[in-house]
């Protein structure tokens, strides 16, 4: 019986022994991205993580070639013992081709006064190119609401040939809350990193539904702005892009946002800024604008007291009067889950082409020069709407 007994107590030991060793033995490695954020003419943010913490980096190549390596540094500290790496370069010159690559050091303990580390790894080389301010030529996609769908957001973004692009825009929803950390990665990150991402960079408009969830006020660092604000605008060559983050749908004091939310406040914070935009120089000497917000201006909506649509009818109060003042060429929405297209003529309170996407629909705008042409497909490949605007 004893004999038994210790017999059973080696195999449980040996079993125990074998999980430890495996798993000790996983290699360390990057397990998402890399991805780009905020490419501008002078600096671009390369966001990736590492599956245990690490001292993490980036080397960037210029087109002599010389090598510079870059870490975040945070009051006299380099950013050590974490998984999850943003790492901003900036001092890049415009219109300028660069590659880089991402380096690693594991970190395997931490004590005040003896850091010991692992293994190094080093991923392939990428590239990037910095706008050019002088450029007459730009191509996008924009879709919305694709709440989870990895593999339907995988699918347009092929249907619209987004290896053709510069830049991508997800106008909101992406997911359907946000309580899980992976939960970025499965829904739209991962997939854009294996299409496109670690070349060219995506843009979030946030949508209702990334306002939800435990995690929700943590969504940022997915996205991060060097302005710490999901609302901006940015200048591509002749091209300017106005993003709005037009919050949650129903009143501040729905039941359901227990008493967490302000977004009246913040829709008047936004349309206030909005406001300064339009005058800009910058805004106004531009040839192109385009706007994306999530929710769509349908100005029936201003009327009804439906619960639902609060947070539409407070983006109709604010911001339409600065939409119709601001010489929109395009905007693009989502929210509805129906896919429409607003004329200037046939909705008289709006006076620029709104697309508005579904579930099923992207949108591809090539600019070159004076011509802007536009296509919605849907994940058929059915072309809904094809335009071209000229000035
Ligand atoms: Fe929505």
């Amino acid at each position: 019986m004893k004999l038994l007994r210790m017999k059973k107590m080696l195999w449980i030991g040996l079993l125990w022994c074998g999980v430890w060793c495996s798993a000790a033995a996983q290699p360390f490695t990057f397990n998402h991205g890399p991805y780009l954020q905020e490419l501008t003419q002078e600096g671009v943010t390369i966001l990736f993580t590492t599956d245990q913490e690490s001292l993490s980096w980036v080397e960037l190549k210029d087109p002599q070639g010389t090598i510079s390596r870059h870490y975040t540094l945070r009051n006299g500290l380099r950013e050590a013992y974490n998984t999850f790496h943003a790492i901003r370069v900036e001092g890049l010159t415009e219109a300028t081709t660069y590659e880089y690559r991402l380096g690693s050091k594991h970190i395997v303990d931490f004590q005040p006064y003896k850091v010991t580390f692992g293994d190094s790894i080093a991923s392939p080389w990428y590239r990037f190119e910095t706008p050019d301010p002088r450029s007459t030529r730009c191509s996008f996609v924009a879709l919305s609401d694709m709440h989870q769908d990895a593999g339907k957001l995988t699918h347009l973004l092929q249907l619209s040939e987004v290896n053709t692009v510069d830049r991508v825009f997800y106008v909101g929803d992406m997911m359907n809350y946000y309580a899980d950390p992976q939960e970025p990665f499965r829904s739209f990150i991962d997939p854009s990193v294996r299409l496109f991402a670690s070349e060219r960079p995506f843009v979030l408009v946030r949508g209702n539904h990334e306002t939800r969830g435990k995690l929700a006020r943590e969504y940022f660092h997915y996205v991060p702005k060097t302005d710490g604000q999901f609302y901006g605008a940015y200048r591509v060559g002749e091209v300017m892009f106005v993003i709005l983050d037009c919050g949650e749908d129903k009143p501040d004091d729905f039941w359901v946002y227990a008493g967490l939310t302000d977004f009246d406040a913040y829709r008047t914070q936004e349309a206030a800024w909005f406001e300064q935009l339009i005058r800009t120089k910058e805004y106004r000497t531009t040839r192109w604008r385009v706007v994306m917000n999530h929710f769509p201006p349908l100005t029936h909506l201003t009327q009804p007291t439906d619960t639902a649509a609060h947070g539409e009818r407070d983006v109709m109060a604010k911001f339409l009067p600065l939409y119709n003042r601001a010489k929109i060429d395009l905007m693009i929405s989502g929210h509805t889950h129906e896919y429409a297209f607003m004329e200037p003529a046939n909705e008289p309170a709006l006076r620029f082409p709104t697309i508005v996407g579904s579930t099923e629909t992207i949108t591809r705008v090539d600019i070159e020069g004076k011509t802007m042409r536009v296509k919605v497909l849907n994940v058929k490949g059915k072309i809904l709407k094809e335009f071209t605007v000229t000035k």
